[in-house]
């Protein structure tokens, strides 16, 4: 496209705060400015315009609980038919995990990737990451493998997340076995519409969600390369849950027993109304939907056992047939979007600090993609085994929670240090 089409088309899809601007710079930054732009799918951008506007969706549909196995109620022989179904999947290859790290932590508000956050652990302080090589190397020194190790980052961090794991020399990970992979991103829009540049005079832009995973594997080649090495199954889970188990054997044995394509670790619910994205089938297909959205006469529903029916709730721990990845590459994952603040630069080539949220930004979860199956296998979990996340700066979900979580665990588990 030339200068005038682009133009033309910023005309066509009402974007005056961008072309006045353009009337007003040099003719470098004007060029540096319409590359950008013809770079950027204007169709969406009115499309997701259209979702700013979308009011939720009341459709509460035919809603049935998620069957669940709780490992606490199987017999030692039971766990290891299951185990030995996953340790054979290792053994012959078949595994690899992703973490992704895609995320801006605007909540936790550190100034560098989560990753790189290192944190008050006993014996020693540790870096998230170093944490998650740590746990990936007992796990293949337990069987006698080396599992691939993908790092999923964004535009944004991508540079600083590979130089710092060079710089730790990957804590000691085979540097063959591990890889980056960047995720998408998109443009923010104001509330009426517009793009945004920022004080270098590029378009404002943010990483598009943990559910971008699928759609980057494709285009950045991982898809295709897991394929060559014969991967058929793959662990998705988060750089900022320090208690994650990415080597879970048994959470394998249970997926590939039951015939499903997606596997994942829950924890049950304390109340039935507490705050966490409840799994479900929701008109047949596996959803994960908050407490609110489950009619009344149903939140303290019981089983037969005595147990809430609404009670598995998703902590992105996520395993997923290659097939599944395949299949859900191709999909258009809803939009979510969040409504933040951002500063600007308006007509006048100005930088504005808005002081309420003026932005919204776009994303694209992960469990949004258990809607293209009817089935899930679920094993529960339990929060002081498996999830221990950071998210916040201080009070729940915060560093120091986390820490406690964690050498609770180690005091727990400590014939299983390495
Ligand atoms: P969260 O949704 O909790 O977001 O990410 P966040 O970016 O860490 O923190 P806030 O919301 O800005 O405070 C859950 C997991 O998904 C990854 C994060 O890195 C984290 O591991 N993620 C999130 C991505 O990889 N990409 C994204 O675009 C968003």
């Amino acid at each position: 496209m030339n200068e005038k089409e682009i133009i033309k088309n910023l005309e066509k899809y009402n974007q005056p705060r961008l072309i006045n601007i353009l009337n007003k710079v040099d003719e470098k930054t004007k060029k540096e400015i319409l590359e950008e732009v013809s770079l950027i799918n204007l169709k969406e951008i009115e499309r997701l315009y259209a979702n700013i506007k979308d009011t939720v969706e009341v459709d509460v549909g035919e809603l049935k609980p998620v069957k669940s196995i709780n490992p606490d109620k199987l017999s030692k022989e039971e766990l290891d038919k299951y185990e030995n179904i996953g340790i054979d999947i290792l053994k012959n290859n078949k595994f690899a995990v992703i973490i992704m790290s895609g995320g801006e932590g605007t909540r936790l508000g550190y100034n560098g990737p989560k990753g790189t956050l290192k944190i008050n652990v006993e014996p020693k302080p540790k870096y998230l990451f170093e944490i998650m090589a740590d746990s990936m190397q007992r796990a293949n020194k337990k069987y006698g493998i080396t599992i691939p190790w993908y790092i999923m980052t964004s535009n944004k961090n991508n540079d600083k997340i590979v130089e710092f794991m060079e710089e730790h020399n990957y804590f000691g990970y085979p540097k063959d076995y591990v890889g980056f992979f960047k995720q998408g991103e998109l443009p923010l829009i104001t509330e009426d519409g517009q793009l945004v540049l920022d004080e270098n005079y590029r378009i404002r832009k943010a990483a598009d969600g943990n559910g971008s995973v699928f759609k980057s594997m494709r285009e950045r080649g991982v898809l295709d390369e897991m394929k060559e090495k014969g991967i058929e199954w793959v662990y998705i889970g988060q750089i900022d849950n320090i208690l994650l188990k990415m080597v879970d054997t048994l959470l394998l044995g249970v997926t590939i027993k039951e015939g499903s394509e997606i596997g994942t670790r829950s924890v049950f619910k304390d109340f039935p109304r507490e705050r966490m994205g409840t799994l479900c089938l929701k008109n047949g297909n596996v959803k994960v939907i908050e407490y609110s959205e489950i009619p009344e006469d149903m939140i303290e529903a019981k089983n037969e056992n005595g147990e809430m029916l609404f009670g598995e709730s998703n902590i992105t721990c996520n395993l997923f047939s290659l097939k599944a990845i395949d299949k859900i590459s191709l999909k258009d994952l809803p939009y979510h979007k969040a409504h933040k603040k951002y500063s600007y630069m308006d007509e006048n080539c100005k930088m504005v600090e808005p002081s309420d949220p003026n932005a919204y930004k776009f994303e694209y979860f992960i469990f949004d993609s258990f809607e293209y199956f009817n089935q899930i296998s679920v094993v529960r979990g339990k929060r002081e085994e498996d999830f221990a996340p950071i998210k916040n700066k201080e009070g729940v979900q915060s560093p120091e929670t986390a820490v406690k979580l964690y050498n609770d665990y180690w005091r727990r588990h400590a014939d299983e240090r390495m």
